[in-house]
């Protein structure tokens, strides 16, 4: 039979290992990732998140251990979260002195100076209802929460935090937490705001990691509808406004869309969080033998590069730090 051949030949790229690596257009680098980390109060504490698969909650006296080998891997950037033993009302352990993360951040910044410290601005893991502000007739307050959270910030840069990345949804926060640190003489320390964050079922074992599950109710006040795109825009628009220096999406997979959007609406860095239920489903197929976990991690976490993103927090980094060196 005689075929038309007047046609592209987009094969010729992909001829060889060689040929396709000389025309990719997106790159993962070890630079480009954030590693979150648990941490516990109490001593010789390392357990494993059930629903997470070799992300632990770590206690202070086991943590230098821990970030050795996030440092040896060329990781140079950990967010904290802090898992407290007792929590109230207004979430104090947030914004103590001597909180778990205010804690964490000293030991590691005495250990390992060059490694960025992200401290998340929020008091979920603090309070005993689970909510991320203060409770005022069965809802939280935004105006009461916004001045505990830069409470919070200016603590956690006084033990040495150097990026804050506000995650409680209130309205106001990059401006008031901005003025905070401000008015402490921190003006050189940079605001990550998680600009764009939905309520999402993707979330689920996060909460068992740092239990801050909400007692009653939802976020669904505060975090976005995951059915709105303009929102999204109207949200950034706001944060970029009031002096973000980074701007987050989160969840990324589902939402990656999103992420294209703030990647052309806006010049600021833009962060991907590849969160906790994105990692647990990749991580339970794997184990059941489903997919291929090297090739699929690498897969997704390119496919964030590709919507726009300029960094990514994931739970994979020390993973993908591995499979770039081999
Ligand atoms: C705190 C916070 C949450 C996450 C990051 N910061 C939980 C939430 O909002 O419920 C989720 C991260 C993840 O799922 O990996 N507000």
């Amino acid at each position: 039979m005689q075929i038309n051949t007047n046609f592209k030949r987009h094969r010729r790229l992909r001829s060889s290992q060689s040929m396709r690596s000389m025309v990719r257009e997106n790159h993962l680098r070890v630079e480009d990732f954030i590693y979150p980390m648990f941490v516990v109060e109490g001593e010789n504490i390392k357990n494993e998140v059930p629903s997470m698969p070799n992300v632990y909650q770590v206690s202070l006296d086991l943590l230098v251990e821990e970030v050795k080998e996030v440092h040896n891997l060329g990781i140079k950037s950990i967010i904290l979260f802090g898992v407290p033993n007792s929590k109230d009302d207004v979430g104090s352990g947030a914004y103590h002195n001597h909180g778990i993360v205010q804690e964490a951040t000293r030991v590691i910044k005495e250990h390992y100076p060059d490694i960025l410290i992200v401290a998340d601005t929020c008091l979920c893991e603090y309070t005993s209802h689970g909510h991320c502000g203060v409770i005022q007739n069965q809802d939280v307050d935004n105006d009461e929460s916004l001045k505990l959270l830069a409470k919070t910030a200016v603590s956690q840069v006084e033990a040495g935090a150097d990026i804050i990345a506000p995650s409680n949804m209130m309205d106001g926060f990059v401006r008031v937490i901005r003025d905070g640190l401000d008015e402490a003489g921190y003006t050189h320390i940079p605001i990550m705001s998680y600009a764009v964050k939905y309520a999402s079922a993707f979330y689920g074992p996060f909460r068992d990691a740092a239990d801050s599950t909400p007692q009653f109710g939802d976020r669904k006040t505060y975090q976005m509808d995951p059915a709105n795109r303009l929102e999204a825009l109207r949200e950034a628009e706001s944060d970029v406004e009031e002096g973000a220096d980074f701007l987050i999406v989160k969840p990324a997979m589902s939402y990656l869309d999103v992420v294209r959007d703030v990647r052309n609406n806006f010049n600021l860095p833009i962060v991907a969080y590849n969160v906790s239920g994105e990692y647990s489903m990749v991580k339970a197929a794997a184990m059941n033998g489903w997919i291929n976990e090297k090739e699929l991690v690498l897969e997704k976490l390119t496919s964030m590069k590709r919507a726009g993103a300029d960094l990514i927090i994931s739970y994979f980094a020390k993973d993908v730090a591995k499979w770039l060196q081999e």
